[in-house]
């Protein structure tokens, strides 16, 4: 049964436009932690994906994962939106390797019986759930020396949630890794990647391991 916090995800993927089909490097997969095309670090925090088991919150249309499909690792994606997965599985099943559900991040880890060794998540679940909450569910689903990331933008003012079914969790560096460290998690490392021009918005890039 949809709930009122898929119906909004809903109406916000039918606004989607599709990524480009080959980027700048001339490559058709590739994973893009910022909001800017072409630009910061690759998938290489995440260290070596072959034979992996690697989970996506919030994995939208699936063009991430599918490339951690290409480099060997065994990938599930998540999104709370319906249409999502629908149209992940069409774009990339091709591939192999990878499957797609609908399903809420904070439902879908206390249900599933997979071990995870990359949890990562863009802009995407981590950004919209209580981290008090997902944390120690995603830190109980992951391997010992896993790797947990997830990228958004820096810590802004918090807007008035009053009435408001979704909002994104606007939280300091220092926060993000107290919550980590509480959750079993340790070697947290959070860098500000700046945006490719001055005055506009950079990206938080957290990571740590399960440990
Ligand atoms: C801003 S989009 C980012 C999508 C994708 N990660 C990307 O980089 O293109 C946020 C995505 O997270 C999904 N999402 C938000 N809250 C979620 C939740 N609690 N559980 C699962 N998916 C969620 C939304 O449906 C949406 O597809």
């Amino acid at each position: 049964m949809s709930s009122p916090r898929a119906e909004i995800w809903e109406r916000y993927a039918a606004k989607y436009t599709p990524r480009r089909a080959v980027n700048a490097a001339g490559t058709t997969t590739w994973l893009n932690w910022t909001q800017y095309p072409d630009h910061g670090p690759d998938e290489a925090v995440l260290g070596d994906l072959r034979g992996k088991r690697v989970l996506e919150l919030g994995s939208g249309a699936g063009a991430n994962l599918a490339h951690l499909a290409t480099l060997g690792a065994v990938c599930t994606g998540i999104d709370i939106a319906p249409s999502r997965a629908d149209l992940a599985r069409r774009t990339w099943g091709y591939l192999g390797g990878l499957e797609f559900f609908t399903a809420d991040a904070l439902d879908f880890l206390a249900d599933t019986s997979t071990t995870f060794d990359v949890v990562y998540s863009i802009f995407g679940a981590v950004w919209f759930t209580d981290p008090e909450a997902l944390f120690p569910l995603v830190r109980k689903k992951m391997s010992d020396g896993g790797v947990f990331a997830f990228s958004q933008t820096p810590a802004a003012p918090q807007e008035d949630r009053a009435g408001q079914v979704i909002w994104q969790r606007h939280l300091p560096v220092h926060q993000w890794t107290e919550q980590l460290f509480a959750a079993g998690f340790s070697e947290v490392v959070a860098e500000t990647i700046d945006a490719p021009e001055p005055g506009k918005l950079g990206t938080v890039l957290v990571h740590a391991r399960a440990a």
